[in-house]
């Protein structure tokens, strides 16, 4: 089969947090991060959301779009890095949705998630296995960042965004990719385990622990960001026998305005085709490109036929690229 995405949703939780709130947490300023980063705000989720509702929410506004009720998914991927559970939250969304005939599973590569997810699908989709996917990409970094940590929660917020992909005979509207990763770079981003050793018996030791907040080189991401994005994007484009003057849209994993504006400079893509709006709700990780499509979408700027070029990229290191025609 063919790919064709007909349907998208997002989800974002209420409570905000604006930079001048942050300045009465840490030693920062709305002038220093909106220069630095060029986000405003950010919405974060209250204790008794999780992950798995906003999932919920965002898919279901995303088959609503589709014209899709829960029981024709025959596969959701929910490309995560902050599920509820560690065995994985993506049966929980499917059981949320009332999706009884999907197969769901997690998928984990950071900010570069919902890429990696989308393109996970278009192989089941291709090779006719599955017919109706539903892509979700979210994450709830704010339960994940050290909030005395200056440097690092002024960064990130909450959100959830997702896509229908389905099977066509008509023309295959995933145009090329192209995905990598860098283990050398590893300890650049992390969301670590740490444990504590604990003897069980004479011999043998274990190791007992939980995850630690964000540690990041803010510096060599940036360096990482700005190198390899465009020349991701570049790779996907030949692959779909496309130039830079093709893509109507460019939509990155907001991460940072400066990352953003560097890439889009690099590619030659004027500021009129660059979406974004980190701006109003910070760094949601694999949550950002679903999120920023699905508004674009709904506000009418993306119209049928467009075509957009996104690229995702974070921690592992993971990037990659995707162009699809709306
Ligand atoms: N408020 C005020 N001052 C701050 C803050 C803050 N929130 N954070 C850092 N500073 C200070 C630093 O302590 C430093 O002070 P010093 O010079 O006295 O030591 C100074 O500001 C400059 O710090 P730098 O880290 O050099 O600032 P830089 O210009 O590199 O900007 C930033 C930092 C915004 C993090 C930048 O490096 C960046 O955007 N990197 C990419 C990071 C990113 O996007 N990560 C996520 C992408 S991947 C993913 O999404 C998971």
């Amino acid at each position: 089969d063919r790919i064709a995405i007909i349907g998208c949703g997002s989800a974002t939780p209420t409570p905000v947090m604006t930079n001048d709130d942050l300045a009465h947490l840490v030693d920062t300023s709305d002038e220093w991060i909106r220069t630095r980063t060029g986000i405003g705000q950010r919405h974060l989720a209250s204790p008794e959301i999780s992950l798995s509702d906003l999932c919920a929410q965002a898919a279901s506004e995303a088959m609503k779009m589709a014209g899709l009720t829960a029981s024709e998914i025959d596969l959701i991927i929910l490309a995560t890095s902050t599920p509820d559970d560690l065995f994985g939250s993506a049966a929980r969304v499917q059981h949320l949705l009332g999706a009884s005939n999907a197969v769901a599973f997690d998928l984990t590569a950071a900010c570069s998630g919902f890429v990696f997810a989308l393109v996970t699908a278009a192989q089941f989709i291709r090779t006719g296995v599955y017919r109706r996917v539903l892509v979700i990409g979210a994450d709830v970094l704010s339960r994940w960042v050290d909030w005395s940590d200056r440097t690092t929660c002024v960064l990130f917020g909450d959100g959830a965004g997702a896509v229908v992909c389905q099977g066509t005979a008509e023309e295959d509207r995933l145009l090329g990719f192209e995905l990598y990763s860098d283990g050398q770079q590893h300890d650049s981003l992390n969301l670590a385990y740490e444990g504590q050793e604990k003897s069980l018996k004479d011999g043998l030791r274990i190791s007992q622990g939980t995850y630690q907040p964000i540690t990041m080189n803010g510096r060599e991401v940036y360096r990482f960001a700005v190198a390899k994005v465009p020349e991701v994007i570049e790779k996907a484009l030949f692959r779909a026998n496309l130039s830079t003057d093709d893509i109507d849209w460019l939509i990155l994993h907001q991460a940072n305005q400066r990352i953003i504006d560097a890439v889009a400079q690099r590619l030659k893509i004027p500021s009129e085709k660059v979406i974004a709006n980190l701006e109003e709700y910070g760094n949601t990780s694999a949550a950002s490109i679903p999120l920023a499509l699905d508004e674009a979408v709904r506000s009418g700027k993306i119209k049928n036929g467009d075509i957009i070029a996104t690229s995702g990229f974070g921690a592992g290191l993971t990037w990659g690229a995707a162009i699809f025609r709306w």
